[in-house]
């Protein structure tokens, strides 16, 4: 019979995360704040699937600038909810390679994450 535990993953555990997630960037002197930044709160990670996904969200993400992104893209999401070159409300994979490296950061059995069960 399944049983069911509790875990709790405590702040110092999700900014190893994101230290990890972001360790290209872990010499770039805005590296501490992205860090305060992507723990100040709860993040939503999803996988999105289309053809040529990369580059389509990354259309639609706009760019790394939100505040740029309000003069240049209007319609793209960092100018409707981003703030600046820091708080860019959404991240987009760059390349099919680091989609591959980041989905499996997160989803460590991706396929088997979406099986629904059998009742
Ligand atoms: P993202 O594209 O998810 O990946 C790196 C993140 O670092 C970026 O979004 C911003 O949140 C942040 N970032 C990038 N460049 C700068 C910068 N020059 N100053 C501060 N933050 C930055």
């Amino acid at each position: 019979e399944k049983e069911r535990t509790l875990g709790i993953i405590k702040p110092d555990g999700l900014s190893e995360n994101a230290a990890n997630f972001y360790a290209e960037h872990s010499s770039k002197p805005f590296f501490t704040n992205l860090i305060k930044y992507m723990t100040s709160g709860p993040v939503l990670v999803m996988i999105l699937e289309k053809e040529d996904a990369v580059i389509h969200w990354r259309e639609l993400i706009g760019p790394t600038d939100a505040g740029k992104a309000k003069i240049t893209h209007p319609q793209s999401l960092r100018a409707m909810c981003g703030v600046d070159i820091e708080k860019n409300c959404v991240h987009g994979s760059d390349s099919h390679q680091s989609a591959q490296r980041e989905i499996a950061f997160f989803f460590k059995e991706a396929p088997s994450a979406f099986k629904t069960e059998a009742v």
